[in-house]
């Protein structure tokens, strides 16, 4: 596995495997890997002739000078366990690769940034579209690999795709859960041991929602019995709970319909280190 630190040798790199007929796979994350991230690695490796996996903390993403100060960053770590699982470049840039000037250009991707994690971290979306487009350009793969705990990014990423005709296929991984049911997350490592013991109480709110909804109870009273539960759980400090359309990620109000696909979606602090998780139902 070979690291390449500034965009020009990325490009150059890939243009290169495009020129010799290669298939790409693009992993990009923030570091700090876990399991998730890993898989995605492992099915790109699979399914293109070479990967490439970014690891950049990506400033224009974080709404919270703290969060993004203490994001874990452990590069030597990440990179022992990327060469077994299959990555062929490690692109690991600085602030100033991929920012050497500030960027004016915005998006807006309408109602699918006003819910969620796009009202809750203002500015959020508009980071991650620009950085991910830049990591697109430069790399160029033909297949790009993303974790479905962020489902909303997901669908943020999608949009972008198709609206600036990004000739690529996402493809979506499921979230992959500790044996407690916590979500895997670069920010678990972060969590007190206290609060990593209560923090599987965000999974266990999303099934007791979901069992409320397949029970026949509307989204309403779904989301009020996990709230409860979590308001019940100590060092839990919930930021919101929705039941959401799948594909448009807006509010579902009553019972769900026969045929409609929802996701349950919560966002919750533990001692300062703000998770999110989901569960999509049917899965
Ligand atoms: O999901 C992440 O780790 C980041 O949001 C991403 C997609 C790498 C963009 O910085």
């Amino acid at each position: 596995m070979e690291i390449l630190q500034t965009a020009a040798e990325l490009q150059a790199r890939t243009e290169k495997w495009r020129q010799a007929g290669q298939r790409i796979g693009l992993v990009p994350t923030m570091g700090a890997l876990h399991e998730g991230h890993l898989q995605l690695v492992r099915a790109a490796a699979q399914e293109n002739d070479v990967v490439v996996v970014s690891i950049f903390v990506n400033p224009t993403q974080f709404n919270n000078a703290d969060d993004f100060r203490l994001y874990p960053r452990v590069p030597d770590a990440d990179a022992a366990l990327l060469a077994p699982a299959g990555c062929t470049v490690l692109f690991l840039p600085s602030v100033e690769q991929m920012y050497p000037r500030p960027t004016v250009l915005t998006f807006d991707f309408g109602p699918l940034e006003r819910v969620m994690e796009g009202a809750h971290r203002p500015g959020h979306f508009n980071g991650v579209a620009t950085v991910v487009s830049k990591l697109f350009h430069l790399s160029r793969p033909h297949r790009a690999y993303f974790g479905q705990k962020d489902l909303q990014q997901v669908a943020i990423i999608r949009q972008l795709t198709a609206d600036l005709s990004f000739d690529l296929d996402l493809v979506a991984f499921p979230t992959v859960r500790e044996a407690d049911g916590l979500a895997m997350s670069s920010r678990n490592r972060r969590l007190s041991p206290a609060d990593r013991a209560m923090a599987p109480q965000l999974h266990q709110a999303l099934v007791l929602g979901a069992a409320a909804l397949a029970q026949g109870q509307p989204a309403e009273v779904a989301q009020a019995a996990a709230a409860q539960h979590l308001a019940a759980s100590p060092g839990i400090s919930l930021e919101y709970f929705e039941v959401v359309d799948a594909q448009t990620l807006q509010p579902v109000s009553g019972a769900v319909q026969a045929g409609q696909t929802v996701a349950l979606c919560v966002a919750a602090q533990l001692g300062g280190v703000r998770l999110i998780d989901n569960l999509v139902v049917p899965a």
